[in-house]
């Protein structure tokens, strides 16, 4: 969520900059307009971040999952499964390339059931897309090892989890490809933006060329005489938002580091008191919210009052559940999809997602455990 929170002087100086040198530019072309690339510097710098061999930046976390799917090979009535707990994108992208979205459970890390997945898994499937939700990864262990089985490309939904690990890699590149939100309300921001990572030539060649109305970006050819051999659409970002993501990503690991201090005093102080929502071993958060899971409706609800009172709100739980939660989408995922998301639905309205402010300094977070532990103690 932060992002947003820490755009300032440096982003508005690049904006400013940019007006210098040459202004509001395609990502491409121009050369005599124009003094840099930022749309392409991004794309490096965000390769060289986050450890993958190529990056794609695209006009949003929406259209990354299903420019990736295209990558894939997902064509009509193929099916691909992803989890129940998601945001209603990573459906439509579905959706919207005719494909059969299959929903598979959630387990107490809220992220997808291994035990499910294996019961989802058909002739049809064509990809698997676990979702890093609020923060946390997936099982990609147990995932990868089915997906391999199977020969099933996973496709990882890092929307809401960038700057997250599993192991020592950076979720987002441990499938054969991930994509990344730069919107408004993530981590870092763009305002709108988004962003593919693969180590795969084949499958970055093909976003890159899909991304851009097919064109190859031929170097013996200027580009309007440009080679292309796919019909694309049109998925590119600006140079303003290449200048933007260029100096939020620089700010991630400050961001990283300041969640994980409001995070831990909130983990500290309520962890012994509360049920909490499990964390992967082997995985690293990247700290946006923090989530209590409690059965009692009534100490639920005055925590909410709190959370209102004080102005910190929720993170989609449980204010936006219908957006995050299958079961409210027949709509896209059909009868089948809702009786599969019943469980979910369950849990999820137990869940309380608490966002870590960067705005809210430590004291306010001491302050803020030490209300919610009061209810618990009377
Ligand atoms: C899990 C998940 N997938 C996909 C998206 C879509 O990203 P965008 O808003 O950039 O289109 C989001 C955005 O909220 C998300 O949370």
């Amino acid at each position: 969520m932060p992002g947003f929170e820490v755009l300032g002087i440096e982003e508005r100086k690049a904006i400013n900059k940019l007006f210098d040198e040459g202004g509001i530019l395609f990502a491409h072309g121009f050369t005599n307009r124009r003094k840099k690339y930022h749309v392409r510097e991004f794309e490096r710098e965000l390769a060289k971040k986050f450890n993958s061999k190529y990056s794609l930046p695209v006009s949003n976390g929406t259209s990354a999952i299903k420019i990736a799917l295209k990558s894939l090979g997902v064509k009509p009535q193929d099916e691909v499964i992803t989890q129940s707990f998601n945001f209603i994108a990573t459906v439509e992208a579905i959706v919207d390339l005719g494909a059969k979205p299959i929903i598979c459970d959630i387990d107490e890390t809220l992220n997808m059931d291994i035990e499910d997945l294996k019961k989802k898994i058909s002739r049809k499937t064509k990809a698997i897309i676990p979702v890093h939700m609020l923060g946390a990864s997936c099982n990609m262990k147990e995932i990868t090892r089915i997906a391999k089985k199977y020969k099933i490309p996973i496709l990882e939904d890092n929307c809401e989890a960038v700057g997250g690990k599993y192991g020592t890699r950076f979720l987002g590149t441990l499938g054969d490809i991930g994509v990344m939100s730069f919107d408004f309300a993530k981590i870092i921001t763009t305002g709108e933006g988004g962003a593919i990572l693969t180590n795969k030539k084949k499958l970055y060649k093909y976003c890159k060329e899909y991304h851009d109305h097919g064109h190859q970006n031929n170097s013996k050819f200027p580009r309007g005489n440009d080679t292309s051999k796919i019909a694309g659409f049109n998925y590119r970002i600006t140079e303003l938002q290449g200048i933007i993501g260029k100096i939020q990503l620089k700010k991630l690991n400050f961001i990283l580091s300041e969640n994980k201090k409001r995070y831990q005093i909130l983990d500290q102080n309520l962890s012994k008191y509360f049920k909490i929502r499990k964390i992967e071993k082997n995985s690293s958060q990247n700290f946006e919210t923090y989530i209590i899971i409690e059965q009692d409706t009534k100490i639920r609800n005055q925590i909410l009052k709190i959370l209102s009172n004080y102005e910190y709100g929720t993170r989609n739980l449980p204010d936006a559940i219908k957006w995050h939660c299958s079961y409210y989408w027949k709509r896209a995922v059909g009868t089948e999809g809702v009786y599969n998301s019943k469980a979910a639905n369950k849990l999820l309205k137990t869940c309380i997602a608490i966002p870590i402010w960067l705005s809210r300094t430590k004291s306010d977070y001491i302050k803020l455990s030490k209300k919610i532990l009061d209810l618990k103690k009377k």
